[in-house]
């Protein structure tokens, strides 16, 4: 296991990378937000596989355990669902200090941050990103929220986790198209930061397709720390982290055009994230 620090002054946080950090779930997060109750929230398609140990983890650590699960995909990170999801945390009289744990890629991290940015004005925050996508970007540096009718991630905060959770074996159940996802994020890092990584990308492809942990877990950590990196030194957006952006905004309109899943997408694909087109139109921010 390796550790990285965001350097946050009273927000800094810990990310963890490694195989096998499922299984030492709760007293990680007992480390970090001690209560009796916690929710974890996930979705469909990543609880089916990760969810009973993710919760017997948390169970062993003393905690009472809300799992909630949404739909897999897109469609999942709107207003509505999170207030489903408030609805479902007050029924199990969740308190300021239960932690909420995200379980599973963007969505779930973005939507679960949301909800723990503002269920009882803000409750503590556990990331356990799931996708490559999600561990070399999305669960690193607080940008949480949902989409509106009106555009992609509209409602959201900068609200930083306690502790970020990369367990490398979740890597291998990922269906290739969403790896490849997370592999563009992690071409982002070696053409907006670091030459090196990106030549040893281009010179590693097979060990790359073949999922090669030991290829991937300091890649891994390379794209980890330049993330860290940036979100230390603009936090907030002001322009330096616009930087990561790169891609993303090419990206979130090619999305919008093919209705968020429908032209690009495989049925497999759309069976594991959800259908969206729905009534997002347009794409705005990351
Ligand atoms: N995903 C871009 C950022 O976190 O700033």
């Amino acid at each position: 296991m390796t550790r990285i620090t965001v350097d946050l002054g009273p927000r800094s946080y810990g990310i963890e990378i490694g195989p096998n950090l499922l299984e030492s779930l709760g007293e990680k997060v007992s480390e970090v937000a001690p209560a009796t109750r916690c929710a974890l929230i996930t979705d469909e398609s990543v609880g089916a596989i990760y969810g009973t140990s993710a919760q017997e983890s948390l169970e062993r650590a003393g905690y009472r355990v809300e799992r909630i699960a949404v739909g897999a995909g897109e469609t999942s990170k709107r207003l509505s669902v999170v207030g489903a999801v408030y609805d479902q945390m007050a029924a199990a009289r969740l308190e300021r200090k239960s932690p909420v744990i995200a379980l599973g890629g963007g969505v779930v991290g973005d939507l679960a941050g949301f909800v723990a940015a503002t269920y009882l004005r803000g409750t503590p925050f556990i990331q356990v990103p799931t996708t490559l996508l999600a561990q070399v970007d999305s669960s690193v540096g607080g940008k949480v929220g949902v989409n509106l009718p009106a555009g992609k991630n509209l409602v959201g905060a900068f609200y930083q986790p306690k502790l970020v959770l990369c367990d490398l074996d979740t890597l291998q159940s990922l269906p290739e198209r969403e790896y490849r996802a997370g592999l563009a994020e992690v071409i982002k890092y070696g053409i907006i930061e670091d030459v090196a990584l990106f030549e040893s990308l281009e010179a590693q492809t097979r060990r790359l397709n073949e999922r090669s942990m030991d290829y991937l877990a300091p890649v891994i950590r390379r794209c980890c720390e330049i993330k860290a990196s940036v979100a230390q030194r603009d936090e907030r957006e002001g322009g330096l982290r616009q930087i990561l952006n790169f891609g993303h905004t090419i990206g979130h309109a090619i999305e919008a055009v093919a209705g968020y899943g429908g032209v690009f997408a495989r049925r497999g694909d759309l069976d594991r994230h959800g259908q969206s087109g729905g009534p997002i139109r347009k794409t705005h921010g990351v």
